[in-house]
């Protein structure tokens, strides 16, 4: 397909509703310069103004197998014209839900024989949390990572310690820290002797490969240790998949890299819906205690979750991202010795990032892409996130090597500039989780 860009960004057509979406909500502050059309395939997506451009963020590991996959508009097509297509699906089922809970449970490891379908990746993780503290009467605190990312509602918040702007004047549940490193294990014991013992914490969580926080990798000891630690206590371990799972490390689940399974996991983005998976005995609970209206989201949401795993196990898409992610990292690698801005390049399967110099130089570098047709994301104070759809081949991967490279010669050479309604967007790579 290739990238053209016809317009300066954002488009005339694009400005017009982004200005007027703003107007209507105000707290609207980190849009990208463009509004989608329903144009495009594969890794290559249209805007309203006639601009394609390739896609390496994949709204933000939302969209496992990019624009147009045939076997989604295949599903969409013979969904009919069926309304509601919103069920109130704790209590009223159709078939889509047995069969995505079917195909869920087979990708999981054994003991993680049951799932409860929400609607988000935080209500996915306030669900696991709930599931970890129901047997736990005497917990008094839950443990989660420094730099971690677990959603925006008040209990997956109180876990959450990456930013500063997500937590102002919330109330949190009470929390303690572990380091993202090896000496976490130390300070977990340490944590159990002085506070009162392990019947004192609720849950331990972790993302085994950090998102919203800097896609900072977990060092395996770190999640053996963890795991063995959790158990040896009878500590609840929740994994949290909402960024990491399905697919996105080559693997089915990113803790499965590291070789353990935890008690509880969440799962949500590239599923299309959220989950809270466990043991059976987990969810053995008084009726109504667990639950929401919108069990699962919509008809459609279902149907395209479930046929992502379909088409991941199909089209052989695990395998996919493991070569590619192999090339994209070796291409990064490259690039990086030539660049005295980009460093730190980091990751597994797709699930890929780097650093620059500063957050300015990496707001900076997010447009100067975007110009030249290449959507990327920040993440943490400097890094940027290459995380294309599952789908992608090599020549995507070379077209965003040639883009990234001239785009760093572009920043390296001279002081980086932007004019004009782009501008506006200077952050907009820096908000998204
Ligand atoms: C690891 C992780 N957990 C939870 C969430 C929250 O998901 P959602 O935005 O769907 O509520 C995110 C979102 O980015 C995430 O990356």
């Amino acid at each position: 397909m290739g990238i053209k860009i016809v317009t300066n960004i954002p488009g005339k057509k694009s400005k017009v509703y982004l200005d007027k979406i703003k107007k209507l909500n105000i707290g609207w502050n980190s849009p990208y310069p463009f509004v989608q059309s329903r144009g495009g395939y594969g890794c290559y997506f249209d805007d309203i103004d006639g601009n394609r451009y390739l896609d390496f963020g994949s709204q933000i590991c939302t969209n496992p197998l990019g624009y147009n996959h045939p076997d989604i508009s295949l599903v969409l097509e013979g969904l009919g014209t069926f309304s509601p297509v919103k069920l109130a699906g704790q209590d009223f089922t159709v078939p889509e839900h047995l069969e995505m809970l079917e195909e869920l449970i087979k990708i999981t490891p054994g003991n993680l024989d049951s799932a409860m379908l929400v609607n988000s990746g935080a209500e996915a993780v306030e669900n696991c949390i709930k599931l970890a503290l129901r047997s736990r009467s005497s917990a008094k605190y839950g443990v989660s990572f420094e730099s971690a990312f677990h959603g925006r509602t008040l209990g997956a918040l109180s876990m959450t310690n990456s930013k500063s702007v997500h937590k102002k004047n919330i109330l949190e549940i009470p929390t303690k820290r572990l380091p993202f490193d090896t000496s976490s294990q130390e300070k977990l014991i340490r944590l159990i002797d002085q506070e009162g013992g392990s019947e004192k914490i609720g849950f331990v969580i972790v993302e085994a490969i950090q998102g919203e926080g800097g896609y900072r990798v977990a060092d395996p000891k770190m999640m053996k240790d963890l795991r063995k630690t959790t158990k040896q206590y009878d500590i609840p371990l929740i994994c949290d998949e909402v960024q990491a799972g399905l697919g996105r490390t080559g693997k089915w689940w990113a803790y499965e890299n590291f070789g353990i399974v935890p008690d509880i996991m969440s799962s949500a983005k590239a599923l299309q819906i959220g989950a809270a998976i466990a043991n059976k005995k987990k969810f053995e609970v008084d009726p109504g205690a667990i639950s929401s209206t919108w069990g699962g989201g919509s008809i459609i949401d279902l149907a395209i979750g479930l046929q992502t795993i379909k088409t991941i196990k199909k089209r052989k898409l695990l395998e996919n991202v493991r070569h590619m992610g192999v090339l994209l990292k070796k291409g990064l690698v490259e690039i990086a010795k030539e660049h005295r801005v980009m460093s730190n390049v980091r990751g597994i399967g797709l699930m890929l990032a780097f650093d620059v110099v500063d957050k300015k130089t990496r707001n900076s570098m997010i447009l100067e892409m975007l110009k030249r047709g290449v959507v990327v994301l920040g993440t943490g104070n400097r890094g940027i996130r290459v995380i294309p759809s599952y789908i992608v081949g090599s020549e995507e991967i070379h077209e965003f090597l040639e883009v990234l490279d001239s785009a760093l010669h572009m920043q390296e050479k001279k002081k980086v500039k932007h004019t004009g309604n782009i501008c506006k967007y200077l952050n907009c790579g820096e908000v998204h989780s």
